[in-house]
């Protein structure tokens, strides 16, 4: 039985690349490469920058219809290729067990091999990053019905052990040989980080009294990441991944605290068993687990041996992902949202100027404490189209002792509190960010809110326009002056939906080919806005859905506001991650659960309530999977 993600508004799920040329300041140019580590790495320079900026979008393939079947479609001209499935060996030397269709690995292969759920994902190129590189990804959430031998019942300690061994990150070495891709095992790099990984502590949250446990009395080790989500590249060349919706693992008490509460911290959980066997998932027990979740996490994929970083100076959230931008002088500017309904978008600017490798070091080490000092601000969208940055800093405003702010570490461990305080906007679920390379307008997906405006909870606003709010919307906004601005105007790119449904409110205003719930979105080289859609499994195919389709992924030119439709996926999958090798000859996305089970087995208007893409093994198991996209005549993608 796949998970039930009804009662959760699915949430769960999603890469960008935003990359800037940092190695001057004093001539910084904001860009979006599909990749170029070796210029990341040294923070060098891009010869090709602005010849990339200065080319138009052109959308020139030929759109694909709305997606029914239980496969992927990409337009004439154009293949796609299956890599990396769940189970697939990630290509560790001398752990490399194979994937069995019926489930039977044990935990301790799934320790070594992909994790369920593929999320977002980056490209770090090796050499010229055109034929050779590492794919970073997320594994966000599991379906123990197709993990295990038995599915959800009669759980033991194995199967949490396994579930919890799906979960997290994986770095794999891909290359491509005569047009086809393929991952390289074994490789030094193959890693995977799951539930059982040291991650340290990083920022003002450190050694907190709230972040401390029984295991880690200091409060500055933690094991694991959890439902991590979209994923970014930054200038100095880390991983950037979210922790999103850590609260469904953990087993609250009878009486949850106002905290706990807010965190959505349920008494009986969301259906996981963890707790059982792993009591550190015990709120009970262990109160303080549930603070060292909902991190942006960092890791430097190219050394294989080096400790990921919760960075607390980033707030805590159900963070989606987190996206880098940079100042004129040199400073990092991270946005981040936080995908759940009625909460809130966040940026961080950081203290220091980000350091280019020397001296020894690599860029990821010149800049490894960058992210642990800067201030951190929640956005405020009003109606006149203008918007304010509130910095959430102790002391200032509300963020006092006596509204329960001691110190800085409990604005960042309670950052949602600290926004309800200050006013912040609560948003329609933000996932993606986006920068757009040319101009510097930021974009950020709302994916849905079909709570808005429904008894007890807030109503439309600017920013948030529609009640039952069921398709979702794009806005945009730029700062004044400069990424670290505190003020910016803002607009919508889209309100998606399909104009031929009834209900005023799902009929959006879409230039081009209909869609709805965007989710995942990311600019290429060319300034292409790529949006990846999230609809759930009980949406698709019916009511306001129904001539909309699969997910599916689109091009957008931001500037005409034209969606053109690219992909369209498996029956019940969501698209999500898109990275690119260093010449944008190759794409890479992510297709997520396919064959989710939807809420209604018997709806009989759902064309194929499973899947078994992409092996299609009679009887097989659907599987998560990267999929390689590429122009049969090797042309970049897109143009
Ligand atoms: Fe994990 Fe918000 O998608
Ligand atoms: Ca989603
Ligand atoms: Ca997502």
């Amino acid at each position: 039985m796949a998970k039930d993600f009804t009662s959760m508004e699915d949430s769960n799920r999603s890469a960008n690349l935003t990359i800037h040329e940092v190695s001057s300041p004093a001539r910084r140019t904001v860009l979006q490469c599909g990749a170029a580590a070796s210029m990341l790495a040294t923070l060098g320079g891009c010869a090709s920058v602005k010849e990339m900026l200065a080319t138009a979008p052109t959308l020139s393939f030929k759109p694909v219809p709305p997606g029914f079947g239980d496969r992927l479609v990409v337009p004439e001209g154009y293949s796609a290729q299956v890599i990396a499935a769940w189970g697939e060996p990630v290509g560790i030397a001398g752990q490399m067990p194979a994937f069995r269709m019926d489930a039977s690995n044990t935990s301790k292969d799934q320790a070594v091999q992909m994790g369920m759920h593929h999320d977002g994902l980056v490209f770090f190129p090796l050499g010229d990053g055109r034929e050779r590189g590492l794919l970073a990804m997320n594994h966000e959430y599991t379906d123990d019905g197709l993990l295990h031998v038995g599915g959800m019942t009669g759980w033991t300690a194995e199967k949490v052990h396994k579930s919890m061994n799906a979960h997290g990150l994986s770095v794999i070495e891909v290359e491509m040989k005569d047009g086809r891709w393929s991952m390289v095992r074994p490789s030094r790099f193959a890693r995977r980080v799951t539930l059982f990984t040291p991650f340290e502590v990083g920022g003002p949250a450190a050694g907190h009294s709230m972040m401390r446990t029984a295991a880690d009395p200091e409060g500055r080790r933690v094991l694991g990441t959890l439902n991590n989500c979209a994923s970014a590249i930054t200038p100095w060349g880390t991983y950037l991944s979210g922790e999103e919706n850590f609260a469904f693992y953990f087993n609250g008490s009878d009486r949850p605290s106002p905290h706990e509460q807010r965190w959505g911290i349920r008494t009986r959980g969301r259906g996981y068993q963890w707790h059982v066997h792993e009591e550190r998932f015990d709120v009970v027990k262990h109160p303080n687990e549930p603070n060292r979740f909902g991190w942006v996490v960092e890791l430097d994929p190219m050394d294989p041996s080096s400790t990921p970083i919760k960075r607390t100076a980033l707030g805590r959230a159900a963070h989606e992902g987190a996206w880098v931008s940079v100042t004129r002088d040199g400073r990092a500017v991270v946005y981040s949202g936080e995908d759940a309904q009625f909460e809130y978008i966040y940026k961080f600017v950081s203290r220091d100027r980000i350091r280019p490798a020397g001296h020894g070091l690599t860029a990821a080490q010149a800049n490894r404490d960058l992210l642990d000092h800067g201030t951190l601000y929640a956005a405020r969208f009003d109606a006149d189209g203008r918007g304010h940055w509130i910095a959430l800093v102790q002391g200032q405003g509300p963020l006092t002792p006596a509204n329960g702010f001691a110190d800085q570490a409990e604005v960042l461990i309670k950052a949602r509190q600290a926004c309800d305080a200050v006013g912040a906007t609560k948003m329609d679920r933000p996932e993606w960010l986006a920068i757009d390379p040319r101009d510097g307008w930021v974009y950020c997906t709302l994916t849905n809110n079909s709570n808005r405006g429904s008894k007890d909870r807030p109503g439309v606003d600017a920013a948030n326009p529609r009640a039952n709010n069921t398709m979702g919307q794009i806005i945009r906004w730029k700062e004044d002056g400069d990424f670290d601005g505190v003020g910016f105007v803002w607009n919508h790119l889209v309100l998606a939906g399909d104009p031929a449904n009834s209900r005023p409110e799902a009929r959006g205003n879409v230039r081009g080919d209909i869609f709805g719930c965007a989710d995942g979105i990311a600019f290429d080289r060319h300034g292409v806005l790529w949006v990846q859609t999230d609809a759930h499994a009980t949406q698709m195919y019916k009511g306001e859905f129904e001539r909309i389709g699969n997910n599916q992924m689109l091009a957008c030119d931001v500037r005409s506001g034209e969606f053109r439709r690219f992909l369209t996926a498996p029956t019940n999958c969501e698209v999500t991650g898109v990275t690119w090798s260093s010449d944008g000859r190759t794409m890479f996305i992510n297709v997520q659960h396919p064959g989710e089970t939807p809420s209604d087995r018997s709806d009989p208007k759902n064309p194929s309530r499973f899947s078994n893409w992409p092996d299609f093994q009679p009887g097989g198991r659907p599987r998560s999977a990267t999929v390689v996209i590429r122009r049969n005549d090797g042309g970049v993608i897109g143009t």
